[in-house]
């Protein structure tokens, strides 16, 4: 009898899809596991393969409790294959086949355009647990380092999901996807993964932060996005996806939070009144907030850059096939279609960034780029009370999209972060005042020195309020026996 809230674990793939009843499909996935767990003794986190982080393991897909906590070496973690319940009577929510029953099989037409798709995310997965790799060994707490790991194995899963859905669905090409995922390698020469920001590097806790709270917050986005399409298994993978994602997100959040409390408090009680005084802040072992706002400008428009161009043609054909939605396109009041609607997309002028009304079907990236901005936003906000809290004179804020750009509009465009459109020598000039620089990272690096005590943290980074899983502060989140 095919359980679909709670997971089978009699099958060495944990799944909720009836693995062992669909032969096929399991010895697929059950052939790709050892190429699976090679790459993450070769690529997962550096130096922690025999220790014992307290982590949490989908157990069922349930809203109400679907993960337990516990002790596990994370080579040995349950990778599971999770899809969240069906809906009844599901139709398309957008495009030609607006309301018609849902796919279950892959339309033949929209093939080539699904696998690509679902390689991109799968892309994606893999990708930040390769470029976050080393930083248990740096990490300010055990606390961090289990929410480092956390977020690591949830990646992998995440990689699970769209295998599953290749394995399944996409026959020999299918297979032949999987293997690709495993081979290409974040910031590698011959086979980089598929975009920019996830060839970039992490190499310490404050880029990770920014990352989980703006990279993958671009993941939540596309999730977003996907969780509308009109191919049902697709929906219903990244649903379940999205539950998880929070998390990571919370722990860019709340990391990025603590630090600058951290910074804040460190500044009161040295009586230091300017945040531009960046020697005087730095000598006290803390991140001043202006090099914060300079990751921030970083991350935040590397991950601008994964949105793709303001307009486009494959966006539009996907929304138009139902193959992808917009963020909450069930909540959206139109006619799902976009038949002559239009949309302001910001194009560069005459050396000026302009709003400029353009076809919404082909403003589809554009669209989920700005929900994504308001969504970015509430965080900064939070950030900022912190801030303003603790009465220092700062405020962080999201740079414009025009600044750092390498794809879309403004990809030859060189702007201030606040969107002063700037020549070659200026930027030049100025940019180390926005992006970090050589002795930004240095200093940060220096920072980075491991704390492995249960219950301490670094000096430049404040405790959490709450421990996971209402765990107590001193508690042993990591059980270290290599590293
Ligand atoms: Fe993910
Ligand atoms: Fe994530």
């Amino acid at each position: 009898m095919l359980d679909l809230i709670n997971v089978n674990y009699d099958t060495l793939i944990p799944n909720n899809v009836g693995l062992s009843s669909d032969r096929r499909v399991l010895k697929a996935l059950e052939k790709w596991h050892p190429g699976y767990i090679n790459w993450w003794h070769d690529m997962g986190p550096n130096g922690f393969q025999e220790s014992l982080a307290y982590l949490r393991t989908a157990v069922s897909v349930d809203s109400k409790g679907w993960a337990k906590f516990d002790y596990v070496k994370m080579p040995e973690y349950r990778w599971g294959v999770l899809l969240a319940p069906a809906v009844e009577d599901r139709r398309i929510p957008c495009g030609e086949h607006f309301g018609d029953l849902a796919w279950q099989e892959v339309p033949g037409e929209y093939r080539a355009m699904l696998r690509r798709l679902i390689v991109i995310q799968g892309d994606t997965e893999p990708a930040s647990v390769e470029q976050q790799r080393f930083l248990g060994k740096t990490a300010p707490s055990l606390y961090d380092m289990r929410n480092l790991f956390q977020v690591n194995v949830e990646e992998g899963r995440h990689l699970w999901a769209m295998v599953y859905l290749l394995q399944k669905y996409f026959g020999k090409d299918g297979r032949e996807e999987s293997d690709e995922l495993l081979r290409r390698q974040s910031g590698s020469e011959e086979a980089p993964r598929m975009l920019g920001a996830f060839n970039e590097e992490t190499p310490d806790w404050l880029s990770f932060f920014m990352f989980t709270y703006f990279t993958d917050r671009d993941g939540k986005m596309q999730l977003e996005a996907l969780a509308q399409s009109g191919f049902d298994p697709l929906s219903r993978t990244t649903r379940f996806m999205l539950t998880e994602e929070a998390h990571h997100m919370f722990v860019g959040e709340t990391g990025v939070g603590r630090i600058v409390q951290r910074t804040c408090e460190a500044m009161t009680e040295a009586g230091i009144e300017d945040p531009y005084d960046i020697e005087a802040v730095r000598a006290l072992g803390v991140i001043d907030l202006p090099t914060v706002q300079k990751k921030l400008n970083l991350h935040y428009s590397l991950s601008l850059d994964l949105f793709g161009s303001e307009i486009s043609t494959n966006a539009a054909n996907a929304f138009t096939a139902g193959i992808k939605g917009r963020f909450q396109e069930t909540k959206i009041e139109d006619d799902h279609k976009l038949v002559g609607a239009t949309y302001p997309v910001l194009k560069l002028i005459d050396g000026e960034a302009k709003l400029i009304d353009e076809p919404a079907l082909s403003a589809i990236n554009m669209r989920l780029r700005d929900d994504y901005t308001n969504d970015a936003a509430g965080g900064v906000n939070r950030w900022n009370k912190i801030i303003q809290k603790a009465g220092v004179a700062f405020e962080l804020a999201l740079p414009h999209v025009a600044f750092h750009r390498q794809i879309g509009e403004f990809l030859n465009a060189e702007a201030t972060p606040d969107g002063r459109i700037l020549n070659a020598e200026e930027w030049n000039a100025q940019k180390g005042q926005w992006l970090p620089n050589t002795a930004d990272g240095d200093f940060i690096a220096s920072l980075m020195q491991p704390q492995w005590e249960a219950g301490k943290y670094a000096n430049w980074i404040s405790p959490p309020k709450v421990g996971i899983d209402n765990k107590p502060g001193e508690f042993e989140y990591v059980k270290i026996y290599d590293a």
